[in-house]
């Protein structure tokens, strides 16, 4: 059943290439938790955050955000995408200044220059970087350009971020940086995190529930602390013990 505090579920979720990559009968988000997604190369990981995020419909199955269903094959509406932003491994900013990378879809709103400019301190200074505005976006580290990408991703105040390995590519000091940044906008804004990590001490450190993929299914969900300490899959007690990677 769904609670009230359900933001996303899916509803016999399938995706098919040559063959099925991923199969999930029913899950379920709650408002203000951070879910960790985790399991081996190819699990179908990701392929579950681009059908969240429409980057492509399913093959079959039903999406629902904030109770109301997606029209997976049709028209995205913007409020909803609006309120789900992802932001990927690698990312991918305009070769312009950060302020305009972090003003680009406010620009596109149709808000005010003066509104636009106040958002964009704002932002800048939430991830730490008020005073990169001007610098251009290609002249960052790869932390500073994951932290601009995170930025751009929260100008629209989400209900949900979606992350698929956003620290894959960073040094320890900037994969703290990024967690703090998601471990705060979680706790003042209450966002619905899910993230892909391929790094488990990663899940461990800020997931509230763990999600565990194998071969295009879930085949464990719990709170973190379980799915560390005492799993119920021997597959997932291989992978939380580091003798299943792929
Ligand atoms: N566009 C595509 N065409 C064909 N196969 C794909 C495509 N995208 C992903 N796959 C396959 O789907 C499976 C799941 O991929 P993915 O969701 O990226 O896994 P994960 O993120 O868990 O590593 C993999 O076997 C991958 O090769
Ligand atoms: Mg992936």
């Amino acid at each position: 059943m769904a609670g009230n505090n359900v933001v996303l579920r899916v509803e016999g979720i399938s995706k098919v290439y040559d063959r099925e990559v991923l199969h999930i009968e029913k899950l379920s988000f709650e408002k203000g938790k951070i879910y960790g997604l985790i399991g081996p190369s190819g699990a179908g990981k990701s392929t579950l955050l681009r059908l969240i995020n429409f980057l492509e419909p399913p093959t079959a199955g039903r999406i629902f955000f904030k109770g109301r269903e997606l029209d997976v094959r049709g028209r995205v509406d913007l409020k909803t995408q609006r309120g789900m932003t992802m932001v990927f491994q690698k990312p991918v900013l305009f070769k312009t200044s950060v302020r305009e990378n972090v003003a680009y879809g406010l620009r596109a709103r149709g808000l005010p220059k003066e509104e636009i400019n106040k958002r964009v301190a704002v932002l800048l200074e939430k991830v730490g970087l008020e005073s990169f505005a001007g610098r251009r976006a290609d002249s960052l580290s790869g932390g500073e350009a994951q932290r601009i990408a995170l930025a751009r991703a929260i100008a629209f105040d989400p209900g949900v971020l979606l992350l698929d390995e956003p620290t894959a590519n960073l040094d320890p000091h900037n994969i703290e940086m990024f967690e703090n940044l998601i471990l705060n906008l979680n706790k003042e804004k209450g966002i619905t995190v899910i993230m892909v990590t391929h790094n488990i001490f990663q899940a461990r450190r800020i997931a509230h529930e763990v999600l565990f993929f194998y071969e295009g299914h879930i085949i464990e969900k719990g709170p973190a602390q379980k799915i560390f300490s005492s799993p119920e899959d021997p597959r997932t007690r291989a992978f939380v013990e580091g003798r299943m990677v792929y």
